[in-house]
């Protein structure tokens, strides 16, 4: 590896004290607020956030670039500092815009696939948000994540320090997004603030836009945890249809079905397993169709927001109860305008949802 490439990685190095930098001042701003005395976290959250968060710095992210350095030397030599001569900002710009691209789509694809969901999954088990968060995944879930990998083909074509840059300029949001100091909110709430929010989160990624994305359910009008998926810039979400823009935030966090998943079950997936029968993360755990040949008559009540099952996967037909992550679909809100009895689709085949259209008469 000759001389220029150590230095890239030198100041990979840099960006990883940068990082950690980032992580501090927030951990220091959070106990300040009281928010880690108030913290319901458990054991297994705390060991799962910090062994995640090191893995990923010292394990991670240093094999998959020697990987990548090392397949680029052999593959593509030619091709070494080939973008060296772009202008510093001009560099780190384009290294934030492809970075963040590309993880919105492996994002958005961990909501949708079964297996990428179990791997992102215990990302939203967490029940408060907290800038530890931003760090909990599962150790594959890093290792196939796209960025890692592209960041190492930057570092090869001689933009590391542009990209050593990126990277904390792109942590620092993430941190920010994931963290209880959710300095937006004054904004939200002073008329003469609101137009500076409104143009900032139309580029960036707030912590009001990201807490809904950790939102618990879309009935209480904030959550969007089937959308939502940026990470730095808030602009893919608004081109590809997935961005809901919050005026407050969420009133509770996590995913509808609690499971009691050990922090080993979760960050070695599918290498180890949990032991509760319940959780996705446990061996042979299957998700069944609950679907029906018949409607569901339900009373509803004025006022209230109802969530339809669009899966057919619920345990609580024809409403939603969370089963649907992992499969692309989400569920349908509908706001009741009056006191009724209504019939509600329960094949899923129906064109009006949430209601019935007879599609089961005729559906195979
Ligand atoms: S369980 Fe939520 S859409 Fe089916």
């Amino acid at each position: 590896m000759n001389m220029e490439l150590l230095q890239s990685l030198e100041t990979g190095n840099i960006s990883t004290w940068m990082v950690l930098g980032v992580l501090i001042t927030f951990s220091i701003i959070e106990i300040g607020f009281g928010f880690l005395k108030q913290s319901q976290r458990s054991k297994d959250d705390w060991t799962l956030e910090i062994i995640s968060f090191i893995t990923l710095s010292l394990l991670v992210k240093p094999l998959v670039l020697g990987i990548t350095l090392f397949l680029c030397a052999a593959v593509i030599p030619d091709t070494e500092q080939a973008l060296a001569w772009i202008p510093f900002g001009w560099a780190c710009l384009m290294y934030l815009l492809t970075d963040d691209l590309i993880q919105y789509f492996y994002h958005r694809g961990a909501h949708a696939h079964p297996f990428f969901w179990k791997l992102h999954r215990a990302h939203h088990q967490a029940e408060e948000m907290g800038f530890f968060v931003s760090y909990r995944n599962a150790a594959l879930y890093y290792l196939l994540m796209p960025n890692v990998w592209w960041l190492g083909l930057v570092v090869f074509w001689g933009g590391a320090g542009p990209a050593a840059l990126g990277l904390v300029i792109k942590q620092a949001i993430i941190i920010s997004s994931h963290s209880r100091v959710t300095w937006d909110a004054p904004f939200y709430r002073h008329k003469l603030l609101r137009p500076l929010i409104r143009l900032l989160e139309r580029i960036f990624i707030t912590p009001a836009f990201h807490h809904a994305h950790h939102g618990q359910s879309k009935a209480d009008g904030v959550s969007n945890p089937n959308g939502n998926f940026g990470n730095l810039f808030s602009i893919w979400d608004q081109l590809f249809g997935s961005a809901h823009f919050p005026r407050s935030f969420p009133v509770a966090y996590g995913l509808p079905q609690a499971t009691h998943d050990r922090w080993h079950a979760a960050y070695l997936y599918p290498l180890a397993a949990s032991s509760d029968p319940k959780s996705e993360l446990s061996r042979g755990f299957k998700k069944h169709n609950t679907t029906s040949s018949k409607p569901s008559r339900q009373q509803v009540e004025a006022g209230k927001t109802y969530l339809w099952c669009s899966c057919g996967l619920s345990q609580n037909q024809p409403f939603c109860d969370g089963s649907h992550h992992g499969t692309g679909h989400q569920p349908v809100v509908y706001v009741a305008q009056k006191d009724a009895n209504l019939s509600f689709c329960h094949c899923k085949h129906t064109g009006k949802p949430p209601f019935c259209d007879n599609s089961h008469l005729t559906a195979k």
